[in-house]
């Protein structure tokens, strides 16, 4: 890795977080995506060889567990995904230059590779360990097949991850009070071998790396605690039948196999061979072109600049475990990783479950151009922000930036040069020094938004450069000077012409697609991406044709007939019009839990203090992604009460809100914060309970 500014003589190789194979995109996935599409486009210009790759997740419990539910094989549920993200990524010009998946011949022998070398390396044990087992099924409950409680927050967790509370990775024996999740029995603890990479022994090497680590802040500074902390080895085998097998001659034996079951089922873990898949994709790009035009071996074992393009929640996996890996076989570290945050629908959580999204393919029906929906996600906040998404701030943006800023310059400036002049007038002249000197201050902005790793900054140096052309050619008027004036007329056209032709190559990151349209109205040959910076300030062509305009105003019924149809779909799924959320995600009852076996006795329940309270007060908890602090009237007393479900309710509408709370469970702190008591909710999605009539807080519940 290296400390030079971008661009550097290494390549580099831009990758986003694998998505699992398990269900259809909607927008908010894209943010990740379009970010790191911006971002290689971004590089490109600058002049850095870069690769951009990505493929699908395959492996693992989240789709085994979903492919179980649509009565399907693994292999097959995941390769339809896969294959519809393959079609969908281009259709939001997100253009991978390799998409491949985790389940591909490349990777499973790049993964063995891997895992042997670490093997070899000293890297890897084998320890017995307690690990979930539900005894009615006779099956192992790895990962997504436990849930239960966070023994470092003591929220609801599931096996590999505490979701809903503190975020952390969770290994497999840990979670505490373990429930298997098919038949929703309590889980046993059964002693079984396993393989684990001693990742502890990376600990000085890790401290080294987050000091050197670029990016954006919160990669750099969350995984501190981790790596300053108790830094413990992860294990890396399952017992599951899906996924890598764990290089043979070094499989570790179960201890208790069932009849077909045990030693041979021990696969990888799903985070051991999903990174690799950067790698692997890498590779096979090198394959398609040849190492000439890209090196994968030099990019990932000599010197390349590596940069990943990730969500935040999967901030541990790639500062800890990943560069651990990649330095225990001697791979190039990554120099940079930028953590996205996350994106709501009008102030709440996307919801497959209650079909409260817009789906990708939704968006594209309606007749959007892509490039719309990238401007917003890229630039409508830092990327490490959260975002909300709602048509009305879409349309906003859209109007007044890339209509009214963008487009009407280049439009006006483009019909005039073509209607009084044919085009540029005499290019070769040249342009002020005002405008020469404005384009190389957007060109020093756009790389040091590369460097700084801003997408926004990438987009808002394009924008900005738009709103001065718009100034430019307010001030001097040159409709007035055309007749007085020719020749400062020509001057003022030259000189907006080639900040039209600026915006083409500073803004096609972002817009790819209506860049092109520019670049080609300006007169430029190929495509924008394919020239480099430089090319803002070469002249533009003599002859140029009628201009088209690149972009369309939305009208504001526009706005209320999508927010009537999010809203009528959001009620469909809530009344249970349909069995099927619309995504193939089936939500029928064969998804709930069975009435747990074990009876409780009448004092046991006596013994719950629940109440009646009404919210006072809901803000979400800084740094927590799931978490709310609430302050609650129980009657008798107010308490402090964090819930999880900063994402899944708009909190500014809760006060005021009768809930159920168990007042008497034990204090927890939660993120420095502490929690007493409990809100009671349903399901997945945290449906608050509340009362029918008008019982009164305080009120006990019986
Ligand atoms: O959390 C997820 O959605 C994973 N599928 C991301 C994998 S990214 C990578 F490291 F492979
Ligand atoms: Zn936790």
């Amino acid at each position: 890795m290296s400390h030079e500014e971008f661009p550097t003589d290494r390549p580099a190789v831009v990758t986003c977080g694998l998505p699992y194979a398990n269900g259809d995109l909607h927008i908010g996935h894209l943010r990740t995506y379009v970010g790191g599409d911006v971002y290689a486009r971004a590089l490109r210009t600058l002049g850095q060889e870069t690769a951009f790759v990505s493929g699908s997740d395959m492996h693992g419990t989240p789709v085994a567990v979903n492919a179980e539910a649509a009565g399907v094989s693994p292999e097959s549920f995941a390769l339809d995904w896969h294959e519809t993200y393959e079609e969908t990524f281009p259709k939001f010009r997100v253009d991978f230059d390799n998409y491949g998946h985790t389940h591909d011949e490349t990777n499973v022998e790049l993964t063995t590779d891997v895992v042997r070398a670490l093997a070899e390396n000293g890297h890897v044990y084998e320890k017995e360990i307690m690990v979930a087992y539900d005894p009615a099924e006779k099956q192992s409950l790895p990962d997504r097949y436990v849930e239960g409680t966070c023994p470092y927050c003591g929220d609801r967790a599931r096996g590999d991850e505490c979701d809903e509370g503190c975020g952390r990775h969770l290994e497999p024996g840990e979670i505490e009070e373990p429930r298997s999740t098919i038949t929703g029995n309590p889980a046993e603890y059964r002693e079984q071998t396993h393989k684990f990479f001693r990742v502890s022994a990376f600990q000085e090497y890790l401290g080294a790396f987050i000091d050197r680590l670029e990016g954006t802040a919160n990669a750099q500074n969350q995984p501190r605690e981790w790596i300053e902390g108790d830094l413990r080895d992860w294990c890396i085998t399952r017992d599951m039948d899906w996924g890598i097998d764990y290089p043979e001659g070094e499989k570790p034996r179960s201890s208790e196999p069932e009849a077909g079951e045990g030693a041979d089922d021990l696969v990888l873990y799903v985070w051991v061979d999903a990174p690799i898949e950067y790698v692997s994709s890498t590779k096979q790009y090198t394959e398609r072109v040849g190492a000439d035009v890209f090196d994968w071996d030099e990019a990932w074992r000599e010197d390349g600049e590596i940069v990943h393009v990730i969500g935040r929640d999967i901030i541990q996996h790639h500062t800890v475990f990943w560069p651990a890996m990649l330095h225990g076989v001697d791979y190039e570290e990554p120099r940079a990783v930028m953590a996205s945050g996350f994106i709501t629908l009008n102030g709440q959580g996307f919801s497959t479950s209650r079909n409260r999204a817009v789906w990708a393919d939704e968006y594209l029906d309606e007749g959007f151009d892509p490039d719309l929906l990238r401007y917003y996600l890229a630039t409508n906040g830092g990327f490490q922000q959260d975002v909300d998404f709602s048509w009305e701030r879409f349309r906003e943006r859209v109007n007044n930036e890339l209509v009214g800023t963008v487009g009407n310059f280049a439009y006006r400036a483009l019909l005039f040069a073509h209607r009084e002049f044919g085009g540029t007038p005499d290019p070769e002249a040249g342009v002020s020094e005002e405008v020469h000197d404005r384009i190389e201050a957007a060109i020093g902005e756009f790389g040091a938004a590369v460097n700084d790793y801003s997408v926004r900054k990438v987009g808002d140096a394009a924008v900005s450069l738009a709103a001065f052309g718009n100034e430019y050619i307010q001030r001097h008027e040159p409709w007035n000077l055309i007749d007085d004036d020719p020749d400062r007329a020509a001057q003022v056209i030259r000189d907006c012409v080639q900040v039209a032709k600026a915006i083409a190559v500073l803004f096609a990151p972002v817009a790819p697609g209506t860049c092109e349209r520019l670049w080609s109205q300006v007169g430029g040959e190929g495509s924008p991406h394919d020239v480099e910076i430089e090319a803002a300030l070469e002249p533009p062509t003599a002859d140029l044709d009628e201009p088209t305009e690149l972009y369309e105003k939305i009208p504001e019924e526009r706005v209320e007939a999508l927010n009537a149809k999010l809203e009528e779909r959001i009620e469909a799924a809530e009344n249970g019009d349909t069995g099927d959320d619309g995504n193939g995600n089936d939500t029928d009852a064969a998804d709930l839990d069975p009435i747990v076996d074990d009876r409780i006795d009448f004092d046991t329940f006596e013994s719950l203090d629940i109440r009646v309270g009404e919210i006072v007060t809901a803000d979400g908890i800084e740094g927590a992604d799931k978490l709310a602090r609430l302050t609650v009237d129980l009657g008798v007393e107010k308490r402090q009460i964090v819930a999880g479900i900063k994402q899944l309710h708009n909190l500014e509408a809760l006060p005021g809100t009768r809930v159920i709370v168990l007042a008497n469970l034990e204090r927890a702190e939660l993120f420095d914060v502490e929690s007493n008591g409990m809100v009671l909710a349903a399901g997945e999605e945290a449906d608050l309970l509340t009362t029918l009539d008008d019982a009164v807080p305080g009120e006990r519940v019986r």
